[in-house]
């Protein structure tokens, strides 16, 4: 057991692990920095998953904007069948940014994983999660990893053996760039022998109009997430962000196929750490994430350059998100 697994505040249940890999440690005030005092100011689209983060995200997966959510469990509850073929039966299950883990437990009867290894960077919402899929199913060996997975150059380390698959839905790849994008699924083929595969939901392109409603939703839970990373980063690093000073704005670049995520300064403004200042001036902005939208073609690319081959796909009847099965080139 690794020596981390007491790091849990309760009696794990039996079948559940957990180890912290620290990953808020790394570096992370001149991450921070880095980013703000670029001539356009981003911060690490990582940095929103506090526990608050990870809530108000559920709350947008359930919102009647945000589309991607729903249809995809629509894809994963009417396919699990042919999902589990693909797998095959008794494979460690890897999912990095599991969030609540409410996905996999559409598969889960299907595909009767020998283990179940959920990796997020939201470490309480993590633990949170992990417990109650163990309660809801005692039959499932589960390890629980606190990682970057961006950072996890190997697969955690003490994981059973077994063939292994990823299980990458949500499409969490799309907050990474094209390039970023690659590299990591060119570094998730390392932890794959030959027989491994990788599950994977995308989300597709589409009109202008839905793309930015799911973005900017009525009930401004979206705003809230958005304006989130900055209350985690004053906790995290000590800078003084007052979220009342900036708005949200979300919009679609069709040319580049990603939402941007941005928070624009309400006025002009200095924000500090320690010794640091950063200025602000009315209407500039922090870009804080991208969500690149993929058409089939697209996609194929990107799975194609990081060594992968499509094995399967599903799609629902508007081809609004695509689930796809990928192995390694031969
Ligand atoms: N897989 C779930 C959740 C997707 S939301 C689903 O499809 O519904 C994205 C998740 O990835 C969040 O839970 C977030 O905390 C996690 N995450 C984002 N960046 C991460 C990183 N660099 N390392 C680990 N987890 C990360
Ligand atoms: C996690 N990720 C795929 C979500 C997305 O749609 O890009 C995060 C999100 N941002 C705003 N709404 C949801």
């Amino acid at each position: 057991m690794p020596e981390s697994a007491s790091t849990l505040d309760v009696l794990p249940p039996h079948n559940l692990v957990f180890s912290d890999l620290h990953p808020a440690c790394h570096d992370k005030r001149s991450d921070i920095l880095s980013g703000l005092q670029n001539k356009q100011k981003s911060i690490d689209p990582k940095y929103f998953y506090d526990i608050r983060g990870s809530v108000l995200f559920e709350q947008i997966t359930r919102l009647p904007e945000y589309y991607p959510t729903r249809t995809e469990r629509k894809i994963l509850t009417t396919n699990a069948k042919a999902m589990a073929e693909c797998c095959g039966q008794d494979c460690v299950l890897i999912e990095p940014g599991s969030g609540s883990s409410e996905k996999v437990r559409l598969l889960l009867d299907a595909l009767k994983p020998a283990a179940y290894v959920p990796m997020d960077i939201s470490v309480d919402f993590l633990k949170q999660s992990a417990i109650q899929l163990a309660e809801e199913y005692p039959w499932l060996r589960i390890h629980a990893v606190c990682t970057d997975f961006a950072k996890q150059e190997k697969e955690p380390e003490g994981l059973p053996e077994g063939k292994r698959v990823i299980f990458y839905p949500g499409s969490t790849l799309g907050n990474m760039k094209p390039e970023q994008a690659i590299e990591f699924l060119k570094n998730l083929g390392h932890w794959l022998d030959r027989d491994g595969g990788v599950l994977i939901g995308i989300d597709m392109h589409k009109s202008t109009r839905v793309l930015e409603e799911a973005y900017n939703d009525e009930q401004g839970i979206t705003a809230l997430f958005n304006l989130n990373i900055l209350s985690n980063i004053n906790g995290l690093i000590g800078t003084d962000f007052d979220a009342g000073r900036f708005n949200h704005r979300a919009f679609y670049d069709k040319e580049k196929c990603r939402i941007e995520m941005h928070l624009v300064s309400k006025l002009d403004q200095v924000v500090s750490l320690d010794d640091t200042r950063i200025s602000f001036a009315r209407g500039e902005t922090i870009h804080t994430e991208n969500s690149y939208k993929y058409t089939a073609e697209s996609f194929q690319d990107i799975a194609q350059s990081a060594g992968f081959d499509i094995r399967a796909g599903w799609s629902d009847e508007r081809q609004l998100f695509g689930v796809y099965y990928l192995e390694l080139q031969n």
